[in-house]
């Protein structure tokens, strides 16, 4: 099957996408690795729908011709956390391996930092065993961090993730000023424009401290 990646859209769900939403989050091969549980009728789907997609902050449905085919989600942090979203994604298995949830993730990346523009920061928490997922996630330009070991229970096992990062500057493209090369009759003296360090301005980030009641990360997953 051959998948034209320009054909790929993203919108919120609506309700007519319970049967097409079935056919992925009613599939354990998908819901493997997300912590919802697997749907098994088009009730659920439909409840899902409304009561999880519709109020979601910011998740959107993958769609080829406006059918939906996967989602795509992220949840931004409140309270001290604001400055950050959780990332999630999953495609129906007929459409794996042509590149449609990397295509997903990097339109769905560029258009949050749009819409939430106090956000600097994405973060996706993949199974250490989810090698197509941290593959996808590196292209799209996010950073491995680390691991977070014995992080989450993942359908009932306490599972190692590992914590990927991408933020508004590797997103939205802006680069450091290059540093002109010096010419010969430089060398040895100062440069006239020396800079240590370029000024990184995080305007919802004054208080970073964890702990602080203001923090909630309250359901990003589902
Ligand atoms: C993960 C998932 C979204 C992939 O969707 P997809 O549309 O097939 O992904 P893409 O085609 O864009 O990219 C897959 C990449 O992973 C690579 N990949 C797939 N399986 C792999 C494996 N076992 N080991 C290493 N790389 C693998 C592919 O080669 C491809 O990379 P490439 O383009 O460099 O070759 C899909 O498998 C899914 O829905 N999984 C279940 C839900 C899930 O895991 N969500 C993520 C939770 S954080």
């Amino acid at each position: 099957m051959e998948i034209d990646l320009s054909k790929i859209t993203l919108r919120p769900f609506k309700l007519e996408d319970a049967d097409d939403f079935l056919s992925f989050a009613g599939d354990e091969q998908v819901t493997r690795h997300l912590r919802w549980k697997t749907l098994t009728s088009k009730e659920e789907a439909l409840t899902h729908i409304k009561d999880v997609c519709i109020p979601h902050p910011w998740r959107r449905s993958i769609c080829i011709e406006d059918r939906s085919i996967g989602f795509v989600s992220i949840f931004p942090f409140s309270g001290d956390d604001r400055c950050s979203a959780n990332f999630g994604f999953g495609v129906a298995v007929k459409y794996w391996g042509h590149g449609v949830a990397t295509k997903a993730v990097k339109m769905a990346a560029s258009q949050f930092f749009v819409d939430f523009p106090g956000v600097v920061r994405l973060e996706a928490f993949v199974d250490v065993d989810n090698k197509a997922s941290q593959r996808i996630v590196e292209k799209a330009g996010f950073q491995k961090e680390g691991m977070l070991r014995k992080y989450a229970h993942l359908k009932g096992k306490l599972r190692d993730l590992d914590s990927m990062h991408k933020t508004r500057e590797r997103a939205t493209g802006s680069k450091k000023k290059a540093w002109r090369k010096k010419r010969k009759y430089e060398l040895g003296r100062q440069p006239a424009n020396t800079k240590s360090a370029q000024v990184v301005k995080l305007q919802d980030c004054k208080e970073n401290s964890w702990g602080s009641e203001a923090v909630t990360r309250e359901n990003p997953y589902s």
